[in-house]
């Protein structure tokens, strides 16, 4: 561990990722959380009277005396961890943002925007080289990095080992928890017993994202995958985890071996560089068929890894699979965290 950890804030510390941020934090080598913000409503509390603790395991004792910040810059450390409501994130991150913050944010607002990196350090490391770029831009000298929506980076680490086969098209249907709509969600009522067929913005979301972070680099700007992506997305009665099932279609069909090994050899950056929150194995493939299930694997790897099973041939498109991964750590706060860690890595945080 670092004699001196570098302070982070949490914008939306009170929330359900603010939550699991403060949870994933925890020990963590590098970060330490010094600052949390969130609304007027709990601005001036301290943070275990501003937050109903939802996970679990006790409140960290890091985090309980800390008082609860208005969100406005000024006495916030340098590095940022956003999880807002998103109908406040746009303004507030890039106040920070302006004001010299590295906003790290799992918020929808920025995600689409050119120069915004939607990043997965597994997936799409170079994308970060678009933050000069967007600094000249803005001429701001912070800068904001997004991760993708929850139920997106499952199917996209899950399509990612298989980019050098040239994929075409994608079919993806979710099954996703309730922890994914924030608290209270979705009330007892509605999804006791239930299926709800419709998340408001979800399909475009995983459509667009997807095509964003498998992308390349082009030393100008991000130009997306020209594969095309087709979701839906369901709530369902499950705590934790996301699960989708998936059809792909390939330029060059592999063999189902082909695909097994590229899942299972999935390595990139965060594994080469050993960083704090990275999963040795990004993509575990399952080979019993009837897994992954959320109840069962959803807490291995610290939530970090992505479960694949069932590859099948598709009478449609070529393979079919499913995937699962945890929607509020690798989904939200670990996928933040592990994006400060190739930043602070990349020198980015200096
Ligand atoms: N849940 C997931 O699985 C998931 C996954 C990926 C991304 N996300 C995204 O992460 C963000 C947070 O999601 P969540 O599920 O944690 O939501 P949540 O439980 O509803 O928490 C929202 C947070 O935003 C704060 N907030 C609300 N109004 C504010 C204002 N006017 N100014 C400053 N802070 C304000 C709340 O503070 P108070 O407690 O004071 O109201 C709370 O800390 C959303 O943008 C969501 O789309 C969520």
């Amino acid at each position: 561990m670092n004699e001196t950890r570098i302070p982070v804030g949490i914008l939306g510390a009170t929330g359900m990722v603010g939550q699991q941020f403060a949870k994933f934090l925890q020990n963590h080598p590098w970060f330490e959380i010094a600052w949390v913000g969130a609304s007027d409503r709990s601005a001036g509390k301290p943070y275990r009277e501003a937050t109903s603790w939802r996970l679990d395991g006790a409140m960290p004792a890091r985090v309980q005396h800390l008082e609860v910040q208005e969100c406005k810059p000024g006495n916030a450390p340098r590095l940022v961890f956003s999880s807002m409501d998103a109908s406040v994130a746009t303004e507030i991150e890039r106040e920070f943002a302006m004001a010299g913050h590295v906003i790290v944010s799992n918020s929808r607002n920025h995600r689409m925007e050119p120069d915004v990196p939607l990043l997965i350090p597994e997936v799409n490391p170079d994308h970060l080289k678009i933050i000069p770029h967007q600094q000249r831009l803005r001429g701001w000298k912070g800068q904001i990095a997004t991760n993708p929506n929850c139920s997106t980076i499952v199917l996209a680490m899950a399509l990612a080992p298989l980019k050098p086969f040239g994929i075409t098209r994608v079919v993806a249907t979710t099954m996703q928890a309730i922890s994914g709509a924030g608290y209270p969600g979705v009330a007892s009522m509605d999804i006791n017993a239930n299926v709800i067929p419709f998340i408001g913005g979800e399909e475009e979301k995983m459509q667009q994202e997807t095509q964003k972070i498998l992308g390349d680099f082009t030393g100008e700007g991000l130009r997306p995958l020209n594969a095309r992506v087709s979701a839906h997305c369901n709530r369902v009665p499950v705590v934790d985890g996301h699960t989708v099932t998936v059809s792909v279609e390939f330029e060059r069909k592999p063999s189902k071996d082909d695909i097994i090994r590229a899942l299972v050899n999935y390595r990139s950056v965060p594994q080469e560089r050993q960083l704090p929150s990275a999963p040795p194995q990004p993509v575990i493939y399952m080979e019993e068929n009837d897994r992954p299930q959320p109840r069962r694997d959803v807490e291995r790897e610290r939530g970090m890894a992505v479960f694949v099973g069932r590859l099948r041939e598709c009478p449609v498109l070529d393979y079919k699979f499913v995937a699962m991964g945890h929607n509020t750590i690798r989904g939200a706060a670990g996928a933040a965290v592990l994006n400060a860690e190739l930043m602070y890595s990349e020198g980015l945080l200096d």
